[in-house]
């Protein structure tokens, strides 16, 4: 029987550190494993795209810009995973963020169900950072899923080697924030 909850869900993620071995990497690739069926993934890598620059654009976009913009309009939800960097987000998440908000109208983030989350060994879990993040995506009238929240904090010990997660409690959380992140999409189609 067809249930139009069961609807497939695109989901476009991108995460703010493209370091070897990042914590945000690897939080994004553990919240895509914990997926709930019919959410399809799509990962972009923000550090492809170029500065924002007014005269790069004038000129037409770059490829790499078309592309994010094309990715986020054909995408039912956006996950950015953030790490935090001196109380903001890092240039190159933002920079993703800037280049989306440009025409043509309507920009790409608008009505946008987006999900945040983000990693760092120190305490307070990427609060400032997703707070920024919040702020410039509702003022671009995407639509930021307000809870639950991934707020983690202490990434240096729950991941292994690896980085893969190891912590249960997390992995809990997580499958509950993809599950709701689904059901958040969901309700803006
Ligand atoms: C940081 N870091 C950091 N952490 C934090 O919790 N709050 C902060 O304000 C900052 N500021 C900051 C500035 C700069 C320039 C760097 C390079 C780092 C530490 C940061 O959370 C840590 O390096 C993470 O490991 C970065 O994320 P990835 O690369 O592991 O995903």
């Amino acid at each position: 029987m067809h249930s139009p909850a069961m609807d497939h869900i695109s989901m476009l993620a991108m995460a703010g550190s493209q370091r070897r071995r990042s914590f945000n990497g690897a939080l994004l690739r553990a919240a895509l494993e914990r997926a709930p069926a019919g959410v399809v993934c799509r990962e972009f890598d923000p550090s492809c795209l170029p500065f924002y620059d007014g005269d790069v654009e004038a000129a037409g976009d770059p490829d790499t810009v078309a592309e994010l913009k094309t990715a986020v309009h054909a995408a039912d939800l956006v996950l950015l995973v953030t790490p935090e960097y001196n109380a903001g987000l890092p240039a190159v998440l933002k920079n993703a963020v800037d280049w989306g908000s440009r025409p043509p109208r309507p920009q790409a983030w608008d009505g946008k169900p987006v999900a945040i989350m983000g990693a760092t060994p120190g305490r307070l879990g990427t609060a400032l950072a997703q707070r920024a993040l919040r702020e410039s995506l509702t003022g671009l009238n995407a639509h930021v899923m307000p809870q639950p929240r991934i707020l983690l904090g202490g990434a240096g010990t729950l991941f292994d080697e690896d980085l893969s997660l190891t912590d249960a409690a997390t992995a809990e959380r997580l499958d509950k924030f993809m599950a709701a992140a689904a059901e958040w999409a969901r309700r803006f189609r």
